[in-house]
């Protein structure tokens, strides 16, 4: 498949942040970066915790550190793991709240990508803010 630059530099920011992966449990590191639309690029990793529940996964970790520094629009997004698995179910929710558009490229640790998808394939139908547009309290 043919990558921009752009996209192999946030599929080895990926990778890199990879190495940092809290995983005494699962010993399966993801990594996630996340690249706003004005370029600036958050990444995150899994960091899972005894209390196995609390674990949060690589791309909420990025989304979250990206939302914190102020930033909530978002162009693409790498995901990186040992066999290139899917983003779970909660992180793709988590993604569509700020928009379904979002390229999201799925990839192996050497880099190779599985996937070039956007979170409207991933989560078809989702719920979102526009459902909660017209909701008032009563
Ligand atoms: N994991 C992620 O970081 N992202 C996903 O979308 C799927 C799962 C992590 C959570 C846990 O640390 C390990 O992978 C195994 O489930």
């Amino acid at each position: 498949m043919n990558l921009s630059e752009q996209e192999k530099a946030l599929i080895q920011a990926a990778i890199e942040v990879s190495k940092n992966a809290y995983i005494p449990y699962s010993h399966y590191p993801v990594g996630a970066a996340l690249q706003t639309s004005t370029g600036e690029v958050f990444t995150g990793t899994n960091t899972e915790n005894a209390a196995y529940p609390l674990t949060i996964c690589a791309e909420r970790a990025a989304v979250f550190s990206a939302v914190s520094a102020g930033h909530q629009n978002f162009a693409r997004l790498a995901v990186v793991s040992k066999d290139g698995g899917s983003p779970c179910g909660s992180c793709r929710q988590v993604l569509a709240e700020f928009g379904v558009e979002l390229v999201v490229l799925i990839c192996d640790l050497s880099g190779e990508i599985k996937h070039k998808t956007t979170v409207k394939d991933l989560l078809p139908f989702a719920f979102g803010p526009a459902n909660l547009e017209h909701s008032s309290k009563i």
